[in-house]
């Protein structure tokens, strides 16, 4: 029998390595399969057993409920104890799901060479392979993939710009700094399937013309670095990465490396993250240039996040058409969405763009964890909007959200219930670009300390009307004058929370 517990970081920390110990105890014929999570948090630990009709779960599964769990014929599969889930496979939150990008985390070993091969791993980039990196490049801007980090910028597009670039030595740069509040699909990505990111660097490089690969790793995910670390030595060994990658005789050399970050959230920047990759202080660049001509080491870059990085196996493996069938309007494909805050039913919901806000909310999250009404949901991160019930019919689309003054970002939504005070979560927005900007231009350095002396003016009823206007020219100064998102965006929580909840600024 082989039993599945998560090796994922989210179910460590609330007890899958004691649950893991204690069968290997009770029950040494057993195989223990340390596998990544299927992205369902709240029932975590979850523990699955395979069997002839696929596989059961259970959970969550407390260390010290396994004796009993065990005793009752857990084991065997057996359906009548109260944690079991019946198949996994047919849970309504996994069967209404899409799942591209994220299709093997949670049901592989991440660490096992035969599963990430049997489960259709390198299909993608024996594709790229047989091709021309042109028509590589033009399959990805054909796909319709646009960067999930958060600004939506066409993949293929920026690939295409390298790939023009001429240049002794270019690039591929993975950012993997996850800054954002309320976003965890990359970590879980690169403890759940970290090959899928090797392989989608790897087919970016040949797509490019580069041959070193950088993955910047933020520091407080020391899970993904020791992960990812072991399968970059694993696929060095297997040749799928090195000096004739996969033995195809076609002289392509690509090798790649992790570099940790050290807790900046300016690093997820990209030209910060670059400065930082170079030794330097993370400080951000003026662009132009773009990376795409002048990155690393001021040569043709290409900066991808982790999960457009890992979504274009799939898209060699089974054309751009099939990918660009998902999705509505310019936003193609499937986003991976993760839920989080005050919800009852926080995780991992990948899904084609066009799903309402409602629907991510409600249906899969289930409302709030406290069971009160929501008030507000913040979308795309710290430097996001925060929007209101009545918004709940927006699709998730980048322009639908841009309209509405709002965007996608990164796709972490994270969730407030009634009690929530929205001055203050205003207030916060300006406390925290106060203390992440990098400080290199006036508008974001010095506007955010204003901005939080300007909240406490309005709050406390010193010339309210008046400060609400000079909030406003303040935010006005910052999204168009600001160098980079940091100060750009921080106006966006701001603006949306006096806009939708102009009463907790004693409207
Ligand atoms: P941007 O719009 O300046 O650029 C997007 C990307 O397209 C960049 O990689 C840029 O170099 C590239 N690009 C632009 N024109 C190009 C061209 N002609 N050819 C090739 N490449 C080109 O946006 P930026 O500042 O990179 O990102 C801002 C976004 O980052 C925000 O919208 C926010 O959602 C997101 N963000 C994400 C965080 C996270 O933790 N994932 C944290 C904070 C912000
Ligand atoms: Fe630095 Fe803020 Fe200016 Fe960005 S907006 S360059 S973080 S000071």
């Amino acid at each position: 029998t082989r039993v599945f517990v998560p090796r994922d970081s989210a179910a460590r920390s609330v007890g899958a390595d004691e649950v893991a110990e204690r069968l290997a105890v009770l029950a040494p014929e057993v195989e223990v399969v340390r596998n990544g999570s299927r992205g369902m948090l709240w029932l975590e630990p979850l523990v699955e057993i395979e069997t002839p009709a696929g596989r059961i779960g259970y959970g969550p599964v407390a260390p010290e409920d396994i004796d009993g769990l065990v005793a009752g014929g857990m084991l065997a599969g057996a359906r009548d104890l109260a944690a079991c889930l019946g198949s996994v496979e047919a849970l309504p939150w996994m069967r209404q799901q899409q799942r591209l990008t994220f299709a093997r985390v949670g049901v592989t070993d991440p660490l096992s060479v035969d599963d990430y091969t049997s489960y259709g791993g390198l299909r993608g980039l024996r594709q790229a392979l047989a091709q021309t990196p042109a028509e590589v490049v033009e399959t990805v801007v054909e796909s319709g993939l646009r960067g999930r980090g958060g600004a939506g910028f066409p993949t293929g597009i920026k690939w295409r710009t390298v790939l023009g670039a001429s240049a002794d030595l270019k690039f591929v740069c993975c950012n993997a700094d996850e800054g954002d509040s309320g976003t965890f699909a990359d970590r879980m990505l690169i403890e759940g399937d970290p090959f899928t990111l090797i392989e989608g660097m790897t087919i970016a490089a040949y797509a490019v013309g580069a041959s070193e690969g950088y993955v910047y790793l933020r520091s407080e995910y020391p899970d993904a670095v020791a992960t990812l670390r072991a399968a970059i030595e694993l696929a060095r060994t297997e040749g799928w990465l090195g000096d004739d990658v996969l033995g195809s005789g076609s002289g392509f050399v690509f090798d790649l490396q992790v570099r940790v970050g050290a807790g900046a959230y300016i690093c997820g920047e990209e030209t910060s993250m670059l400065e930082s990759l170079e030794g330097k202080r993370g400080m951000v660049r003026a662009k132009p240039p773009i990376p795409a001509l002048q990155g690393l080491f001021g040569l043709p870059t290409v900066v991808n996040n982790v999960l457009s990085l890992a979504t274009v196996p799939t898209i060699l493996a089974n054309g751009a058409e099939a990918y660009a069938s998902y999705g509505v309007g310019r936003s193609l494909g499937t986003s991976v969405f993760q839920l989080g805050g005050n919800v009852a039913r926080g995780g991992i919901v990948e899904t084609a763009f066009g799903i309402t806000l409602g629907e991510l909310v409600n249906d899969f999250g289930g409302g709030t964890s406290s069971g009160r009404p929501i008030r507000a949901v913040q979308v795309g991160g710290p430097l996001g909007a925060y929007l209101p019930t009545e918004q709940f019919d927006l699709p998730m689309d980048y322009e639908a959200f841009a309209a509405a003054g709002a965007m996608v970002g990164h796709g972490g939504i994270v969730v407030f219930d009634e009690t929530v005070n929205m001055a203050a979560m205003a207030r916060f927005a300006f406390e925290f670009c106060a203390a992440e900007s990098c400080g290199k231009c006036t508008p974001c350095r010095v506007g955010a300390v204003r901005g939080v002396e300007t909240i406490d003016r309005i709050v406390a009823g010193d010339n309210r009307e008046k400060n609400l206007v000079v909030l406003g020219d303040l935010c006005d100064l910052m999204t168009d004058g600001s160098l980079c998102a940091m100060g750009g965006l921080t106006p966006l929580p701001v603006r949306s929370a006096v806009r939708h909840f102009g009463k907790d600024f004693g409207s």
